[in-house]
C-alpha cells in the first residue's frame, strides 16, 4: 500500500519497524508490562523498545518465551532494543549489563543497544543527582559498544539523548558509527535541528514519548488545535495523527501504553497518511519551553 511506513533502513542494512512499544513506566508484574507486549504482539508490533533501568526486563522476557513457545512469532521477526545504564558504561561492566539483560530477557541477541545517556553516575546509586555525576568517558564506553557487536550479542549499537555536538563527536571517534539516536520527540518537541543532522550523517533518530507522556506529565498536548484539526478531518485520534507525523517526519516512534485499546490504536498509524497541507501546520505549533529529558 502506497502510505505505508513499515520500517526505516539502519546504517547497518538492517530495518527497523516503524512503530515499538515504549516500556518505560510499565510496572514491573506480568499484569503490566507483560499483558502489554503481549496484547502488541499479537496486533502486529515486532519492535519492543526495552531498557535495563525499566527494571521490567525480567516480565518482558518470561512473555516473549511464552510467545516464541507457543508459535505466535519467531524470535528473528523482532526487534528488540536495550539500554545499557549510566552506572554500567565502564568498559569493565557495559559486557556484564549486556549479558544481564540478555539474561532476563531470554535472548541471544538484542537488535540493538544503546548507551541510555551521555552521563555517567556513580554504582550503586540509582537517581541522575548532580551528587552521583562522575566523569564520563563515551570513547572508552563506545569501544565497549563496538565490542559487544563485534560479540554479535547485538546486531546494531547506538545512542539515546545524545545531542547534536555529543552525537558529532562521538561520530569523529567512531569504528562503528551509530545507527540509532533515541531521543524524546513528539509534535511539541519536534528537534529539528537534531534531525536534520542524524540524517545528514546516517544516524536514524527513533522517538521515544511520542505523544508527549499525557499520562506522566498531565498535560494537554492531545488536546493542541492543530492535532485536534487533522485529527478531525481525518476520522483519526490525535494520539494517532501524533504519531503518525513523526511516521512521516521520517523517524520511528514509541508509544508506551498498558491499555490494549490504545495499543491497538496507536498502531494503526501505518496505511494512511496526512496530506501535505495538513502537515505543513505541523511546523507552526509552538515548541514546549522544557521537556523532561531537556529539562531547563
Ligand atoms: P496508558 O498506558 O494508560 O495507555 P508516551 O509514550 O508519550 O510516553 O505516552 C505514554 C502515556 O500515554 C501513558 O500514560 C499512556 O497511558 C498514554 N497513552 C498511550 N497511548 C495513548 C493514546 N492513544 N491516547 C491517549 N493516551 C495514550
Amino acid at each position: 500500500m502506497a502510505n505505508e511506513i513499515l520500517y526505516f533502513e539502519l546504517n547497518t542494512g538492517v530495518k527497523i519497524p516503524s512503530v515499538g512499544l515504549g516500556t518505560w513506566q510499565s510496572a514491573p508484574g506480568l499484569v503490566g508490562v507483560g499483558q502489554a507486549v503481549k496484547a502488541a504482539i499479537k496486533n502486529g508490533y515486532r519492535h519492543i523498545d526495552c531498557a535495563r533501568f525499566y527494571g521490567n526486563e525480567k516480565e518482558i522476557g518470561l512473555v516473549l518465551k511464552e510467545l516464541f513457545d507457543d508459535g505466535v512469532v519467531k524470535r528473528e521477526e523482532l526487534f528488540i532494543t536495550s539500554k545499557l545504564w549510566c552506572t554500567d558504561n565502564s568498559p569493565e561492566d557495559a559486557p556484564l549489563a549486556l549479558d544481564k539483560t540478555l539474561e532476563e530477557l531470554q535472548l541471544e541477541y538484542v537488535d540493538l543497544y544503546l548507551i541510555h545517556w551521555p552521563v555517567r553516575i556513580k554504582k550503586g546509586s540509582g537517581e541522575f543527582k548532580p551528587e552521583n555525576l562522575v566523569a564520563t568517558d563515551v570513547s572508552n564506553t563506545w569501544k565497549a559498544m563496538e565490542a559487544l557487536h563485534d560479540s554479535g550479542k547485538t546486531r546494531a549499537i547506538g545512542v539515546s539523548n545524545f545531542s547534536v555536538k555529543k552525537l558529532g563527536h562521538l561520530l569523529e571517534i567512531a569504528r562503528i558509527p551509530p545507527a540509532v539516536d533515541q531521543v524524546e520527540c513528539h509534535p511539541f518537541w519536534q528537534q529539528a535541528k537534531l534531525h536534520e543532522f542524524c540524517k545528514s550523517k546516517g544516524v536514524h533518530l527513533s522517538g521515544y514519548s511520542p505523544l508527549a507522556s499525557p499520562g506522566w506529565l498531565k498535560n494537554e498536548f492531545l488536546h493542541h488545535p492543530v492535532l485536534v484539526a487533522t485529527a478531525e478531518k481525518l476520522g483519526k485520534t490525535t494520539a494517532q495523527v501524533a504519531l503518525r507525523w513523526g511516521l512521516q517526519t521520517g523517524h520511528s516512534v514509541l508509544p508506551k501504553s498498558s491499555n490494549e485499546s490504545r495499543i491497538k490504536e496507536n498502531f494503526d498509524v501505518l496505511n494512511w497518511s496526512i496530506p501535505d497541507h495538513l502537515l505543513a501546520n505541523f511546523s507552526g505549533i509552538e515548541q514546549a519551553s522544557y521537556s523532561y529529558s531537556n529539562p531547563v
